[in-house]
C-alpha cells in the first residue's frame, strides 16, 4: 500500500492557546492561524444572538465582545439595540471590521487585562466560550472579567464523548511499550485536544455535561470496559449546513477531576481535586 492511500488522521493539536504561548511566540501568523480555526459561520452568530435575547439587557446596554475577532457577532448584536464594543488583539482583524462593520466600536487589546476595564461596561460576551472544546483557559479569563461587570455564559454545556475506533488503535499505538505507555497517559488524562469525524470512529455514545462558575468544577469518570476512548468537548459542526461531522476536545479516557481556585486578587487557576 502506498503513504497516500492510507485513510487521513485524526487531528490532534496542543490544548494550549495560542495566548498561553511566550511572547515570543506571538507572532503575526500564530495570530492569522486563529482566524482560520472558525469554522461555525452564520451559525454562531445566530447562536449568540439568541443567548443576548435570553438576557433581556435594558436597551443601551454596553456589551463588550471577547474576543470578537472583525466583529461579525457584535455587529448582529448591535442591531438588537446595545452599544457593542469588539475587542481583540490582532489590529488586522480590527482594521477589516471597521471598514466592514463601522457602527460598532473596535477596541485594540488583550483580554488577560481585564482590570483596565473596570466601570465601563454591563455585560463582557465570551464568544468562544459558547461553542467550542473544554478549555480552562476560558474559565479563568471568564472569571477574571467577573470582577469587572457582569459575564456570559456563567456555565459550559459539554458533551462527553465514548466511543471506540479502530483506526485510532492502529494509529497512535507504538511498538515500543514505554512509548505506548506515554500515548495512553496522553488520551487518558486531558493532554490531548483531538478531532475526530464519526467516520472514524466505529461505536459511540454522547451524554451532556454543564460546568458551571465560578468553580467550573467538572467530574468525569473513567470510560469503562465497554468503549476505549473518552473525549471531553463538543460537536465538531460541518460549517454549510450545521450537520454534526463528528466530535472535538480533550481526550480524558481515565476520567479526570478538576476545579478553578482564586490565586490572588486578579487571577484564577484550575487544579486536580482529590477523590
Ligand atoms: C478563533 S478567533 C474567534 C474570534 C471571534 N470570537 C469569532 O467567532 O469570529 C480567536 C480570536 O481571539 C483573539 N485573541 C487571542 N488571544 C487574545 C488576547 N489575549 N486578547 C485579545 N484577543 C485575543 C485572536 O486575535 C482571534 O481574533
Amino acid at each position: 500500500m502506498k503513504d497516500n492511500q492510507y485513510p487521513p488522521l485524526p487531528q490532534i493539536r496542543s490544548v494550549f492557546r495560542t495566548d498561553s504561548a511566550t511572547n515570543e511566540t506571538h507572532t503575526k501568523d500564530m495570530w492569522r492561524n486563529e482566524m482560520v480555526s472558525i469554522n461555525d459561520g452564520k451559525i454562531k452568530t445566530q447562536m449568540l444572538v439568541n443567548c443576548i435575547q435570553k438576557i433581556k439587557l435594558p436597551q443601551d446596554s454596553k456589551i463588550i465582545c471577547v474576543p470578537g475577532g472583525i466583529g461579525r457577532h457584535a455587529d448582529a448584536i448591535r442591531k438588537l439595540g446595545y452599544n457593542v464594543t469588539n475587542l481583540d488583539r490582532n489590529k488586522e482583524w480590527l482594521d477589516i471590521g471597521r471598514k466592514h462593520f463601522p457602527m460598532v466600536n473596535h477596541l485594540e487589546g488583550n483580554f488577560e487585562e481585564a482590570h483596565k476595564y473596570v466601570g465601563q461596561y454591563d455585560l463582557a460576551l465570551f464568544e468562544d466560550v459558547i461553542d467550542g472544546p473544554y478549555d480552562e483557559s476560558e474559565f479563568r479569563i471568564v472569571n477574571s472579567w467577573s470582577q469587572v461587570c457582569d459575564v456570559y455564559p456563567k456555565e459550559k454545556n459539554l458533551k462527553l464523548f465514548k466511543f471506540n475506533s479502530k483506526l485510532i488503535d492502529q494509529v497512535y499505538n507504538h511498538p515500543l511499550y514505554e512509548m505506548n505507555k506515554i500515548i495512553k497517559e496522553q488520551m487518558g488524562f486531558g493532554n490531548l485536544e483531538m478531532r475526530v469525524t464519526i467516520g472514524e470512529v466505529d461505536s459511540y455514545t454522547v451524554e451532556s455535561v454543564i460546568c458551571k462558575g465560578p468553580e467550573w468544577q467538572i467530574k468525569v469518570d473513567p470510560s469503562g470496559p465497554e468503549y476505549k476512548y473518552q473525549l471531553l468537548g463538543d460537536w465538531l459542526n460541518n460549517d454549510a449546513l450545521g450537520h454534526k461531522a463528528g466530535f472535538r476536545g480533550l481526550m480524558c479516557g481515565a476520567g479526570f477531576h478538576r476545579k478553578m481556585v482564586r490565586k490572588n486578587k486578579k487571577d484564577y487557576g484550575m487544579i486536580n481535586v482529590d477523590t
